[in-house]
This record gives structure tokens, C-alpha cells and sequence, in this order.
């Protein structure tokens, strides 16, 4: 074989190669989805709590966004994200804005809720936004993810204005009504924050004196 031959074997299987890949993933819904699914399912019983088995299920959005595989078209996308605006409730006093020093607390719970087989929470375990997982807050606080955007100075950047301040609550509420399959979690949705525990959180990222503008 020479080198030209040598060449064209390669440009041959550059060619081929993502032809095969492609043909090895499965349209969503199909039989491997529904087999890992069952497995899934099956793996939650028996001798666990009930309840569990009720994290399981999809709503609409879930279902929508694992069908396109987190990027929907864009019609299909502004869809839930208005079915998830519909949801979003708000403090019977109407104010938005709380509490920081109680923001600051919630944002840096992480526990509540775990289920699994090592050390799941029990029912009733405080719970919180665990906010820093995904992104940096204040800046005494050292260990945070990066999934999502820096919120340092949120307030110092977008000001306290009342527009801000209810897309703060909205966002944290119910974070798919804008970004119609995104990784942040709806908080306000199921009840994991009540409405006035969602206020504390927003003062926590507007309120001028929260270590989020201050440091
Ligand atoms: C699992 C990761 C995750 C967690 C936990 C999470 N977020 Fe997010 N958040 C994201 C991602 C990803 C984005 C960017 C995409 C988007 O806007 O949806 C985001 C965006 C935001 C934005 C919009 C930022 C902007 O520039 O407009 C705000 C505000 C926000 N998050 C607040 C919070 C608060 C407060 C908490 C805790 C109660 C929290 N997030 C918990 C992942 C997360």
C-alpha cells in the first residue's frame, strides 16, 4: 500500500465514520429509551418509600425537552415557556423582596429531598436553593459550581428596580418560563421554596447591603 492509498483509506473512514455514529443513536422514544426506562422504574421499588416513585414522573416540559434533547424547536420552546409562566404564584402580600440574612441561609442549603440508596434525607429535612452548586454568589463563599452564570453584584449590575426584582422572583420560581428546557431548577413549582422563602432569596441578590453587592 502506498501513500496515496494510505490517504484515501482515511478520507474514506473520516467519511463513513459519523455516517455510523449517527445510525447508533436511537430517534428519542424509542425501544432503548423505553428498556432504560423500565429499568429505572424497576430499580426504585420494592422495599423503598412510595414517594420516590413519584420523582420519576414527567411533566410535559421534562418529557418536551428530553424528546429534543434539551433544544427544542423555537415555536415548540416559547410554548412551555408560557405554560411554565402560567405557574408562578406569588406572596399574598405581594411583596417580592424579603429578608437577605434568611436569603443568604436558604441559597447555601443543599439538603432536602435526597432519595437514594446511600443516605437518603428524611421526609421533613430542611431545604434550601443549594444555589451554589451552579453558581458564585457571595464572595466568602468559595466552593461553587459554574453551570450557570456568576450572580456576584447582581444587584450592583441590574440595579433594585421592580422589573428586576420580579424577574429575580420569576426566575427562581420557575426558571423554564425564560429558558424553556434549562438546567436550573424550577424552585417554586412543586413547593420546594414557598413564595416568601423565594423573596428572602431575591434580597439576597438585589438587597444593596447583601454580601452579594457588598464584597
Ligand atoms: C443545577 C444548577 C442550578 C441551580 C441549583 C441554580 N441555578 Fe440559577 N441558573 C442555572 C443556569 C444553567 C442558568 C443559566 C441559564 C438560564 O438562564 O436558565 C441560571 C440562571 C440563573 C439566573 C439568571 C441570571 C441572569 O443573568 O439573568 C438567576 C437570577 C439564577 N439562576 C438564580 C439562582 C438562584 C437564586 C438559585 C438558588 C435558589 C439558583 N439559581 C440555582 C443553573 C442553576
Amino acid at each position: 500500500m502506498n501513500l496515496k492509498h494510505a490517504l484515501f483509506g482515511v478520507l474514506v473512514a473520516a467519511a463513513v465514520m459519523p455516517a455510523l455514529a449517527q445510525k447508533a443513536v436511537e430517534a428519542p422514544g424509542g425501544k432503548f429509551a423505553k428498556d432504560a426506562e423500565q429499568m429505572f422504574r424497576a430499580s426504585f421499588k420494592a422495599e423503598n418509600p412510595k414517594y420516590w416513585m413519584t420523582r420519576l414522573d414527567q411533566d410535559e416540559t421534562m418529557k418536551t425537552c428530553q424528546q429534543y434533547r434539551d433544544n427544542p424547536p423555537r415555536k415548540v420552546g416559547e410554548k412551555l415557556e408560557k405554560l411554565n409562566a402560567a405557574t408562578i404564584r406569588y406572596p399574598v402580600d405581594g411583596k417580592l423582596i424579603g429578608d437577605w440574612k434568611e436569603g443568604e441561609k436558604l441559597a447555601a442549603v443543599g439538603t432536602g429531598g435526597h432519595i437514594g440508596f446511600i443516605q437518603p434525607d428524611p421526609p421533613g429535612r430542611v431545604r434550601g436553593g443549594n444555589c451554589y452548586a451552579c453558581h458564585e454568589l457571595a464572595k466568602k463563599e468559595l466552593a461553587y459550581g459554574t453551570i450557570g452564570p456568576s450572580l456576584h453584584h447582581f444587584g450592583k449590575v441590574r440595579g433594585n428596580s421592580e422589573d428586576i426584582i420580579k424577574y429575580a422572583y420569576d426566575k427562581i420560581y420557575n426558571s423554564n418560563a425564560f429558558s424553556a428546557c434549562t438546567n436550573m431548577p424550577r424552585f417554586g413549582l412543586h413547593n420546594w421554596l414557598t413564595p416568601e422563602q423565594i423573596t428572602h432569596i431575591v434580597a439576597f441578590l438585589i438587597d444593596p447591603e447583601s454580601p452579594v453587592n457588598k464584597d
